[in-house]
């Protein structure tokens, strides 16, 4: 089975999972089932991501009572959307998710994002000048909710994405249940080095999403160089006889670092899961941090727009 990584309240979190961003409905159920049968334990979800119910799907004819796996055996993430951060939202988009995904508990549940929505059912409530329309509740406000869940056995545990050191600090001093994962972008060109750093000092874990730099993601331009095909990773690669995949996994579970590779392939899904068989040297963890850029492939303006028209598909690489 899949090593995993101990959380603050002692709840077991496999250090590989299946990411479902941008799995296309039809293509999501197939991946979860043959990521279960690769050994894979773990799963992120969102409620935004739109395919919670065919994920639900998956899960349903495998895991439970009387399946072929317990239920206890997986762990499986979702997240609360923008447009839900008011209190008296928080309860029921946890209960809609929780229905979708066919699960009477969620193992953890995060606030996706730092910044609310207008709130409703429009998932990128939008002025018509193409910006968002926020909500007015603070983030605070919503984590006292989110600590109610736990109380009420909806979730095990909870947690952020997309929190900066200050935000998780104005957390950290209103909380009464800590956070234990913050899940942000992360992959060898935002290496994240401080915010690790601050997380783990915290006993939080660090989840890394676009792990592999997301090379589907819709505002890619033709051409632009993409991290997999990074001819120094590639030289790596080669040398431990893996693919570019495998170890620039290896080397964020080796930092400590939980993943979330997306795959629709199942051929992919399998040797991303199979990067506990080698070990990189101190060395190459070291020319991997180097390829540091601090670049972010994923921000908020352009993530939330995915569906929009808004923005130019062909954005050029956006610095922080
Ligand atoms: P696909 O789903 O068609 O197999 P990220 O997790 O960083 O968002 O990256 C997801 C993207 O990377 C998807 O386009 C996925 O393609 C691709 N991908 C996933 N695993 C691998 C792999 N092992 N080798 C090459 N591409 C991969």
């Amino acid at each position: 089975s899949c090593p995993y990584l101990t959380l603050s309240i002692g709840h077991k979190m496999p250090l590989i999972g299946l990411g479902t961003w941008k799995s296309a409905p039809g293509l999501v159920k197939q991946a979860v089932l043959c990521a279960l049968d690769c050994g894979y334990r773990h799963f992120d979800c969102a409620a935004a991501y739109g395919n919670e119910r065919e994920v639900g799907e998956a899960l349903l004819e495998r895991v439970g009572t009387g399946k072929q796996i317990k239920r206890e055996e997986v762990f499986v993430t979702s997240k609360l959307w923008n447009t839900k951060h008011h209190p008296e939202d928080v309860e029921s988009s946890c209960r809609k998710t929780l229905a979708e995904l066919s699960l009477q508990y969620l193992d953890l549940y995060l606030i996706h994002w730092p910044m609310a929505f207008e709130r409703g059912e429009v998932l990128m409530p939008r002025n018509d000048d193409g910006t968002m329309r926020h909500g007015d509740t603070h983030y605070r406000d919503t984590w006292k909710v989110m600590e109610g869940l736990l109380d009420q056995g909806l979730v095990k545990a909870i947690g952020l994405s997309n929190f900066n050191a200050k935000q998780i600090d104005d957390i950290l001093s209103i909380c009464k249940y800590k956070p234990v994962v913050n899940q942000v972008e992360c992959h060898p060109y935002l290496i994240q080095k401080e915010l690790l750093k601050y997380c783990h000092d915290h006993g939080i874990a660090l989840t890394a999403y676009s792990p592999l730099g997301s090379p589907d993601r819709p505002w890619t331009s033709p051409g632009e160089p993409q991290l997999l095909d990074d001819p120094q990773i590639l030289a790596i690669a080669g040398r431990y006889g893996k693919t570019p995949a495998q170890v620039i996994l290896r080397w964020q579970v080796q930092r400590g670092v939980v993943c979330i590779p997306k795959s629709t392939t199942p051929s992919r899904i399998q040797q991303n899961i199979q990067v506990f068989d080698f070990t990189l040297s101190n060395d190459d963890m070291k020319q991997i941090e180097c390829f540091n850029r601090n670049e972010r492939l994923i921000i908020p303006t352009i993530e939330v727009s995915i569906k929009s028209v808004w923005l130019p598909l062909h954005t050029p690489n956006f610095k922080t």
